[in-house]
């Protein structure tokens, strides 16, 4: 049996847009998402997420599952319009009250609530001032985390300011596949420098609101491999690697900008002012890692931005046509640990998409069992040889609304029927459970 340490937390994530529904309810105004999936032809099947998971009123059944499967932690993010509908200035109690009774439920049933403040969905009221292209949008975000900091700071200890801020730099501004839906290179770095002052803000604000607050960051992690050993390729991947890795964890990790990119992107370099670099980096206490996948390129000077493109890899594909690979995840850990000194890592996010089906009221998926107990044995891999790793959350606790492909793609623990909203805990759940249970495989 593979034990992992004392204390391990088994935890699943969600993401408000991705759960909750009750997309107008109890004063909630729109998100970017709202908009965004409202508008033809940007969602398969043109769905939304306006009922979702129904989660806002179910939540109390959620909780139950998560107690069944032995969770305890759970990670969920505050959907900011829903507890600021302008985005900044009056807060909506009935909002508030959402999230203080979700995290009562949790502690009642000792799960550790791990609070993320921005999983995409921005309000709309601030979109219209700019959006994440002006630089207020850093200060408003930090008003809205000492907001949820004084709200919940008493019983949430645990906080995640931004999700992936490189899904809503390319995603959201440069291929324009999710919300606010640009097509923009220059605006999406600038994008990314405010998402930087954004987090720097968020956790200066939590520490002060929050006695004990144990604040941290959420990035994707893509580990990166040469498609050969030529000199160009093995270039190309340092830059690949430059452009989806290093972009994103140098500012929050070490104050700074990588200087290879920054030369490379020449005039589509964001503006920074002085003191910004201090204003990004303030220490945090764990690195929160997603992953799914890795990514193979070579040497394209056709894809001028970044002068690689991606070959897919030998190995079989989950739904999302993402290779499985459970090696990424033992690379990565241990790449981060070692240059970037990570304090502590949780991993906020790995699972996989597979065509479920519900045969006798059960859902068998022996392809996403697999696909978890293989990428835990590489985490416990990664702790054996030194990364401190102290949790993992499983995505997703429910199938859920997966972004631009909507309900076609399902990830959960849990599998979920959207005409009835009946939820059934997967054999993957089940198994889920036992290594909870077990703390090992
Ligand atoms: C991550 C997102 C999460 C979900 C998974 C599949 O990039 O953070 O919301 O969509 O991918």
């Amino acid at each position: 049996m593979r034990r992992f340490p004392q204390g391990f937390l088994w935890g699943a994530a969600t993401a408000a847009y991705q759960i909750e529904g009750a997309h107008d309810a109890d004063g909630k105004r729109p998100s970017i998402w709202d908009t965004f999936s409202h508008t033809p032809g940007n969602i398969e099947r043109g769905e939304t997420g306006d009922i979702a998971c129904d989660h806002y009123h179910r939540y109390r059944d959620d909780v139950a599952l998560m107690r069944e499967i032995g969770l305890n932690a759970y990670r969920f993010s505050v959907s900011w319009p829903r507890v600021l509908p302008a985005g900044s200035g009056a807060p909506n109690r009935a909002g508030l009250d959402f999230y203080d009774r979700l995290v009562d439920a949790l502690v009642a049933n000792r799960i550790r609530p791990f609070v993320t403040l921005y999983h995409w969905d921005l309000p709309q009221a601030l979109e219209d001032r700019g959006g994440w292209g002006a630089r207020d949008t850093a200060a408003a975000f930090g008003e809205y985390a000492a907001l949820m900091g004084r709200t919940l700071g008493d019983r949430v200890k645990d906080w995640i300011t931004l999700n992936e801020p490189l899904a809503t730099t390319t995603a959201g501004y440069i291929f324009g596949v999710h919300a606010p839906g640009k097509q923009d290179p220059r605006l999406a770095f600038q994008v990314s420098h405010h998402l930087n002052l954004a987090h720097g803000a968020a956790v200066r604000a939590l520490r002060a609101a929050v006695p004990g607050a144990n604040v941290g960051i959420t990035h994707v992690s893509l580990p990166v491999y040469p498609a050969s050993d030529s000199d160009a390729d093995r270039a190309a991947a340092r830059r690949y690697d430059g452009f989806a890795n290093r972009w994103y964890w140098e500012p929050s990790l070490k104050g700074r900008y990588p200087q290879d990119i920054l030369e490379r992107l020449g005039p589509l370099a964001p503006a920074i002012e002085p003191g910004d670099l201090e204003r990004v980096s303030p220490p945090i206490d764990f690195f929160g890692h997603n992953s799914y996948t890795r990514a193979i390129v070579r040497d394209d000077p056709v894809s001028v931005l970044t002068g690689v493109s991606q070959v897919p890899g030998p190995g079989p594909r989950t739904e999302m046509d993402w290779e499985i690979y459970p090696d990424h995840l033992s690379d990565s850990l241990t790449r981060i640990t070692r240059d970037y000194a990570a304090p502590v890592i949780y991993i906020t996010e790995n699972g996989a998409a597979f065509a479920d089906t519900v045969t006798d009221g059960k859902v068998d998926d022996p392809e996403r069992t697999d696909y978890l107990r293989t990428h835990l044995t590489a985490a416990h891999r990664a702790i054996e040889s030194g990364v401190n790793l102290r949790g993992y959350f499983c995505w997703s606790l429910l199938d859920n609304f997966e972004w631009a492909y909507g309900y076609g793609k399902r990830f959960g623990l849990v599998h979920v029927d959207y005409a009835t909203q009946r939820r059934i805990i997967k054999a993957s759940g089940r198994f889920f459970a036992k290594v909870a249970g077990e703390n090992g495989l």
